[in-house]
Protein backbone atom coordinates (compact mmCIF):
# COMPACT_ATOMS: atom_id res chain seq x y z
CA UNK A 1 0.00 0.00 0.00
CA UNK A 2 1.85 3.40 -0.90
CA UNK A 3 -1.30 5.36 0.36
CA UNK A 4 -1.71 4.58 4.28
CA UNK A 5 -4.53 7.93 4.96
CA UNK A 6 -4.45 6.63 8.56
CA UNK A 7 -0.68 8.03 8.32
CA UNK A 8 -1.87 10.89 8.80
CA UNK A 9 -3.92 10.58 11.72
CA UNK A 10 -2.02 8.96 14.19
CA UNK A 11 -1.51 11.39 16.64
CA UNK A 12 -3.38 14.67 17.72
CA UNK A 13 -0.16 16.77 16.79
CA UNK A 14 -0.39 15.64 13.42
CA UNK A 15 -4.42 15.48 12.98
CA UNK A 16 -4.36 19.23 14.11
CA UNK A 17 -1.60 19.54 11.66
CA UNK A 18 -3.32 18.61 8.47
CA UNK A 19 -7.08 19.66 9.99
CA UNK A 20 -8.63 21.99 7.30
CA UNK A 21 -11.48 23.40 9.08
CA UNK A 22 -11.56 25.66 12.32
CA UNK A 23 -14.12 27.59 13.88
CA UNK A 24 -12.97 31.07 15.02
CA UNK A 25 -15.05 32.86 18.07
CA UNK A 26 -14.59 35.78 15.49
CA UNK A 27 -16.94 34.13 13.14
CA UNK A 28 -19.45 33.68 15.71
CA UNK A 29 -22.72 35.92 16.32
CA UNK A 30 -25.15 35.21 19.71
CA UNK A 31 -28.18 36.13 19.55
CA UNK A 32 -29.92 38.32 22.39
CA UNK A 33 -33.57 38.58 23.57
CA UNK A 34 -34.36 41.87 25.37
CA UNK A 35 -37.49 42.71 27.18
CA UNK A 36 -38.64 45.98 28.56
CA UNK A 37 -37.72 46.99 32.41
CA UNK A 38 -35.03 46.20 34.74
CA UNK A 39 -33.35 43.21 36.20
CA UNK A 40 -35.61 40.95 34.42
CA UNK A 41 -34.11 37.37 33.48
CA UNK A 42 -37.09 35.06 31.98
CA UNK A 43 -35.47 31.77 30.83
CA UNK A 44 -37.20 30.45 27.96
CA UNK A 45 -38.18 27.10 28.49
CA UNK A 46 -37.76 25.53 24.76
CA UNK A 47 -34.40 26.72 25.24
CA UNK A 48 -32.62 26.09 28.31
CA UNK A 49 -29.36 28.16 29.14
CA UNK A 50 -31.12 31.46 27.26
CA UNK A 51 -33.31 33.53 28.60
CA UNK A 52 -34.93 36.98 27.74
CA UNK A 53 -32.98 39.82 29.60
CA UNK A 54 -33.98 42.94 30.53
CA UNK A 55 -31.41 45.94 28.92
CA UNK A 56 -29.09 46.50 31.86
CA UNK A 57 -28.76 42.57 32.16
CA UNK A 58 -28.28 42.49 28.51
CA UNK A 59 -25.21 45.08 28.81
CA UNK A 60 -24.01 42.28 31.42
CA UNK A 61 -23.87 38.80 29.31
CA UNK A 62 -22.37 41.46 26.72
CA UNK A 63 -19.51 42.09 29.36
CA UNK A 64 -19.00 38.68 30.23
CA UNK A 65 -19.28 37.43 26.44
CA UNK A 66 -16.14 39.68 25.53
CA UNK A 67 -13.97 38.28 28.31
CA UNK A 68 -14.04 35.14 26.72
CA UNK A 69 -13.91 36.21 23.35
CA UNK A 70 -17.10 36.85 21.91
CA UNK A 71 -17.38 39.85 19.95
CA UNK A 72 -20.72 39.92 17.98
CA UNK A 73 -24.38 39.99 18.91
CA UNK A 74 -27.50 39.99 17.22
CA UNK A 75 -30.85 41.65 19.51
CA UNK A 76 -33.73 40.53 18.93
CA UNK A 77 -37.02 42.41 21.10
CA UNK A 78 -39.79 40.25 22.69
CA UNK A 79 -42.60 43.22 22.80
CA UNK A 80 -45.62 42.54 24.87
CA UNK A 81 -48.50 42.05 23.38
CA UNK A 82 -50.79 45.35 24.53
CA UNK A 83 -47.76 46.76 22.19
CA UNK A 84 -48.32 45.22 18.67
CA UNK A 85 -50.86 46.23 16.26
CA UNK A 86 -51.18 45.80 12.10
CA UNK A 87 -48.21 48.16 11.26
CA UNK A 88 -45.58 47.36 13.91
CA UNK A 89 -45.76 51.14 14.88
CA UNK A 90 -44.10 50.49 18.68
CA UNK A 91 -41.20 49.76 16.16
CA UNK A 92 -40.83 53.61 15.00
CA UNK A 93 -41.30 54.80 18.47
CA UNK A 94 -38.14 55.94 18.74
CA UNK A 95 -37.84 56.04 22.56
CA UNK A 96 -38.72 52.13 22.35
CA UNK A 97 -37.03 49.98 24.79
CA UNK A 98 -35.29 48.03 21.19
CA UNK A 99 -33.68 51.37 20.24
CA UNK A 100 -32.89 52.06 23.69
CA UNK A 101 -30.73 48.85 24.58
CA UNK A 102 -28.84 49.45 20.64
CA UNK A 103 -27.96 53.10 21.94
CA UNK A 104 -26.87 51.57 25.62
CA UNK A 105 -24.70 48.89 23.77
CA UNK A 106 -23.33 50.74 21.53
CA UNK A 107 -22.27 53.57 24.50
CA UNK A 108 -20.99 51.05 26.78
CA UNK A 109 -19.26 48.71 23.92
CA UNK A 110 -18.49 50.51 21.18
CA UNK A 111 -16.01 47.73 19.87
CA UNK A 112 -18.43 45.20 19.55
CA UNK A 113 -20.50 44.20 16.27
CA UNK A 114 -24.22 44.58 16.94
CA UNK A 115 -26.62 43.07 14.36
CA UNK A 116 -30.27 43.74 14.41
CA UNK A 117 -33.36 42.26 12.71
CA UNK A 118 -36.15 43.83 10.53
CA UNK A 119 -38.87 42.24 10.44
CA UNK A 120 -42.94 43.09 11.82
CA UNK A 121 -43.42 39.86 13.62
CA UNK A 122 -42.58 41.48 17.00
CA UNK A 123 -44.40 44.09 16.75
CA UNK A 124 -46.96 42.87 14.71
CA UNK A 125 -50.61 42.21 16.32
CA UNK A 126 -50.90 39.27 13.30
CA UNK A 127 -47.34 37.64 14.33
CA UNK A 128 -46.28 38.28 10.65
CA UNK A 129 -43.18 39.15 9.00
CA UNK A 130 -45.24 42.08 6.43
CA UNK A 131 -47.90 43.41 6.58
CA UNK A 132 -50.93 42.12 6.39
CA UNK A 133 -54.74 42.73 4.60
CA UNK A 134 -57.66 40.58 4.14
CA UNK A 135 -55.46 37.43 5.01
CA UNK A 136 -52.61 38.03 2.36
CA UNK A 137 -49.08 39.46 3.06
CA UNK A 138 -48.88 42.80 1.32
CA UNK A 139 -45.20 42.45 0.48
CA UNK A 140 -44.95 46.23 -1.42
CA UNK A 141 -46.67 47.69 1.54
CA UNK A 142 -44.29 46.52 4.03
CA UNK A 143 -41.01 47.79 2.53
CA UNK A 144 -41.19 51.20 3.43
CA UNK A 145 -42.16 50.01 6.93
CA UNK A 146 -38.76 47.83 7.24
CA UNK A 147 -36.71 50.69 5.74
CA UNK A 148 -38.17 53.14 8.07
CA UNK A 149 -37.29 50.42 11.26
CA UNK A 150 -33.52 49.88 9.28
CA UNK A 151 -33.02 53.81 9.59
CA UNK A 152 -34.02 54.60 13.09
CA UNK A 153 -31.59 50.95 14.29
CA UNK A 154 -28.95 52.95 12.13
CA UNK A 155 -29.83 56.31 13.93
CA UNK A 156 -29.55 54.29 17.11
CA UNK A 157 -25.95 53.14 16.07
CA UNK A 158 -26.07 49.28 15.07
CA UNK A 159 -24.03 47.88 13.11
CA UNK A 160 -25.70 45.53 10.81
CA UNK A 161 -29.42 45.34 10.08
CA UNK A 162 -30.69 42.13 9.49
CA UNK A 163 -33.76 41.83 7.55
CA UNK A 164 -35.40 38.64 8.05
CA UNK A 165 -38.78 38.95 6.74
CA UNK A 166 -38.42 37.80 2.84
CA UNK A 167 -40.46 40.47 1.07
CA UNK A 168 -39.14 41.11 -2.30
CA UNK A 169 -37.06 44.19 -2.89
CA UNK A 170 -36.71 44.97 0.35
CA UNK A 171 -32.47 44.90 0.38
CA UNK A 172 -32.84 48.03 -2.22
CA UNK A 173 -35.62 49.81 -0.31
CA UNK A 174 -33.68 49.46 2.69
CA UNK A 175 -30.26 50.26 1.23
CA UNK A 176 -31.69 53.27 -0.65
CA UNK A 177 -33.28 54.11 2.73
CA UNK A 178 -29.86 54.12 4.95
CA UNK A 179 -27.85 55.70 2.07
CA UNK A 180 -30.62 58.98 1.95
CA UNK A 181 -30.32 59.24 5.93
CA UNK A 182 -26.61 59.18 5.41
CA UNK A 183 -25.95 55.75 6.94
CA UNK A 184 -24.16 54.49 4.06
CA UNK A 185 -21.89 52.75 6.20
CA UNK A 186 -24.00 50.64 8.22
CA UNK A 187 -23.97 46.95 6.79
CA UNK A 188 -26.86 44.52 5.42
CA UNK A 189 -26.78 41.06 6.61
CA UNK A 190 -29.68 39.96 4.34
CA UNK A 191 -31.94 36.41 5.59
CA UNK A 192 -31.06 35.40 1.56
CA UNK A 193 -32.60 31.48 1.95
CA UNK A 194 -34.42 31.37 4.41
CA UNK A 195 -36.89 28.67 4.61
CA UNK A 196 -40.45 28.05 5.96
CA UNK A 197 -38.76 25.54 8.73
CA UNK A 198 -40.32 24.05 11.73
CA UNK A 199 -37.11 24.70 13.77
CA UNK A 200 -37.83 28.32 14.57
CA UNK A 201 -40.56 27.31 17.00
CA UNK A 202 -38.49 28.01 20.32
CA UNK A 203 -37.60 31.26 19.16
CA UNK A 204 -41.34 31.84 18.56
CA UNK A 205 -41.77 31.30 22.10
CA UNK A 206 -39.21 33.44 23.06
CA UNK A 207 -40.64 36.32 21.30
CA UNK A 208 -44.33 35.00 21.27
CA UNK A 209 -44.39 35.92 17.76
CA UNK A 210 -46.45 32.77 16.52
CA UNK A 211 -48.46 33.98 12.92
CA UNK A 212 -51.61 34.41 14.10
CA UNK A 213 -53.33 32.72 11.02
CA UNK A 214 -51.41 30.46 8.44
CA UNK A 215 -47.94 29.96 8.37
CA UNK A 216 -44.90 31.87 6.46
CA UNK A 217 -44.82 29.85 3.25
CA UNK A 218 -45.84 32.67 1.24
CA UNK A 219 -42.70 34.62 1.59
CA UNK A 220 -40.38 32.06 3.39
CA UNK A 221 -38.27 29.61 0.90
CA UNK A 222 -39.62 25.57 0.51
CA UNK A 223 -37.52 23.53 1.94
CA UNK A 224 -37.52 21.37 -1.13
CA UNK A 225 -36.16 24.41 -3.04
CA UNK A 226 -32.07 24.76 -3.35
CA UNK A 227 -32.15 26.89 -7.10
CA UNK A 228 -34.58 29.25 -5.70
CA UNK A 229 -31.32 29.94 -3.33
CA UNK A 230 -29.42 31.09 -6.22
CA UNK A 231 -32.30 33.52 -7.59
CA UNK A 232 -32.45 35.24 -3.93
CA UNK A 233 -28.88 35.68 -3.89
CA UNK A 234 -28.62 37.19 -7.27
CA UNK A 235 -31.26 39.11 -6.46
CA UNK A 236 -29.79 40.56 -2.93
CA UNK A 237 -26.31 40.98 -4.14
CA UNK A 238 -27.61 43.38 -6.90
CA UNK A 239 -29.29 44.95 -4.18
CA UNK A 240 -26.64 46.07 -2.18
CA UNK A 241 -26.10 43.16 0.34
CA UNK A 242 -22.97 42.76 1.98
CA UNK A 243 -23.68 39.64 3.54
CA UNK A 244 -25.86 36.64 2.77
CA UNK A 245 -26.98 34.44 5.26
CA UNK A 246 -29.15 30.46 5.02
CA UNK A 247 -31.32 29.92 7.47
CA UNK A 248 -31.66 27.62 9.03
CA UNK A 249 -28.28 25.90 8.78
CA UNK A 250 -28.23 21.92 9.39
CA UNK A 251 -30.80 20.89 7.33
CA UNK A 252 -29.54 23.15 5.07
CA UNK A 253 -25.59 22.46 4.56
CA UNK A 254 -25.95 21.93 1.15
CA UNK A 255 -27.52 25.60 0.11
CA UNK A 256 -24.11 26.67 2.53
CA UNK A 257 -22.36 25.03 0.32
CA UNK A 258 -23.96 26.62 -2.83
CA UNK A 259 -24.01 30.23 -2.06
CA UNK A 260 -20.65 29.56 -1.38
CA UNK A 261 -19.73 28.44 -4.30
CA UNK A 262 -21.49 30.93 -6.26
CA UNK A 263 -21.07 34.14 -4.62
CA UNK A 264 -18.29 36.38 -3.90
CA UNK A 265 -19.77 37.94 -0.50
CA UNK A 266 -19.47 36.74 3.07
CA UNK A 267 -21.77 33.64 3.15
CA UNK A 268 -23.39 33.65 7.15
CA UNK A 269 -25.79 30.58 8.54
CA UNK A 270 -27.86 30.87 11.37
CA UNK A 271 -27.88 28.04 13.71
CA UNK A 272 -31.71 28.15 14.52
CA UNK A 273 -33.62 27.90 18.02
CA UNK A 274 -34.92 24.43 17.12
CA UNK A 275 -31.25 23.21 16.12
CA UNK A 276 -30.04 24.36 19.73
CA UNK A 277 -33.29 23.05 20.79
CA UNK A 278 -32.69 19.32 19.63
CA UNK A 279 -29.14 19.11 20.86
CA UNK A 280 -29.68 20.68 24.17
CA UNK A 281 -32.65 18.31 24.79
CA UNK A 282 -30.72 15.43 23.83
CA UNK A 283 -27.13 16.45 26.00
CA UNK A 284 -29.85 16.57 29.12
CA UNK A 285 -31.01 12.90 28.29
CA UNK A 286 -27.72 12.11 28.17
CA UNK A 287 -28.64 10.64 24.88
CA UNK A 288 -25.86 12.43 23.19
CA UNK A 289 -22.51 13.40 23.98
CA UNK A 290 -23.27 17.28 24.02
CA UNK A 291 -19.79 18.80 24.96
CA UNK A 292 -18.50 16.79 21.84
CA UNK A 293 -21.99 17.02 19.43
CA UNK A 294 -21.68 20.64 19.56
CA UNK A 295 -18.60 21.98 18.36
CA UNK A 296 -19.16 19.23 15.66
CA UNK A 297 -21.99 20.87 14.65
CA UNK A 298 -20.36 23.89 14.15
CA UNK A 299 -17.88 22.50 12.85
CA UNK A 300 -20.04 20.88 9.73
CA UNK A 301 -21.75 24.36 9.37
CA UNK A 302 -18.02 26.11 8.95
CA UNK A 303 -16.71 23.23 6.44
CA UNK A 304 -20.11 24.18 4.28
CA UNK A 305 -18.96 26.77 3.72
CA UNK A 306 -20.24 29.20 6.43
CA UNK A 307 -17.88 32.18 6.76
CA UNK A 308 -20.02 33.74 9.84
CA UNK A 309 -22.33 31.67 12.39
CA UNK A 310 -24.78 32.88 14.50
CA UNK A 311 -25.08 30.44 17.37
CA UNK A 312 -27.30 30.07 20.63
CA UNK A 313 -24.06 28.10 21.47
CA UNK A 314 -21.62 31.03 21.02
CA UNK A 315 -21.07 31.40 24.46
CA UNK A 316 -20.74 27.92 25.60
CA UNK A 317 -18.37 27.38 22.62
CA UNK A 318 -16.31 29.94 24.12
CA UNK A 319 -16.18 28.35 27.48
CA UNK A 320 -15.28 25.14 26.67
CA UNK A 321 -12.78 26.53 24.57
CA UNK A 322 -10.83 27.96 27.16
CA UNK A 323 -12.07 24.99 29.90
CA UNK A 324 -10.25 22.21 27.45
CA UNK A 325 -7.11 24.96 26.79
CA UNK A 326 -6.93 25.28 30.67
C1 LIG B 1 -38.59 36.39 12.30
C2 LIG B 1 -37.40 35.60 12.73
C3 LIG B 1 -37.45 34.24 13.06
C4 LIG B 1 -36.17 33.87 13.45
C5 LIG B 1 -35.35 35.00 13.35
N1 LIG B 1 -36.14 36.07 12.89
C6 LIG B 1 -38.59 33.33 13.12
C7 LIG B 1 -39.57 33.24 12.04
O1 LIG B 1 -39.27 33.53 10.88
O2 LIG B 1 -40.70 32.88 12.36
C8 LIG B 1 -35.83 32.48 13.90
C9 LIG B 1 -34.58 32.29 14.67
C10 LIG B 1 -34.47 30.99 15.37
O3 LIG B 1 -35.32 30.07 15.25
O4 LIG B 1 -33.48 30.84 16.10
N2 LIG B 1 -38.42 37.53 11.62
Amino acid sequence: MLQRPRRNRRSEVIRSMVSETSVSLDSLIFPLFVVDGKGIAEPIKSMPGISRLSGDLILKEIESCVKLGIRSFVLFPAVEDSLKDKVASYAMDKNNFYLRCIREIKSRFPEVCLMSDVAMDPYSSDGHDGYVEDGQIINDKTLPILAEMSVLQAEAGIDIVGPSDMMDGRVESIRDALDDAGFYNTSIMSYTAKYASAYYGPFRDALDSAPKFGDKKTYQMNPANKREALIEARLDESEGADFLMVKPALCYLDVIHLLKENSELPIAAYNVSGEYAMLKAAGEKGWINYEKAMPEMLLSITRAGADVILTYFAKEFAQLRIEKKA
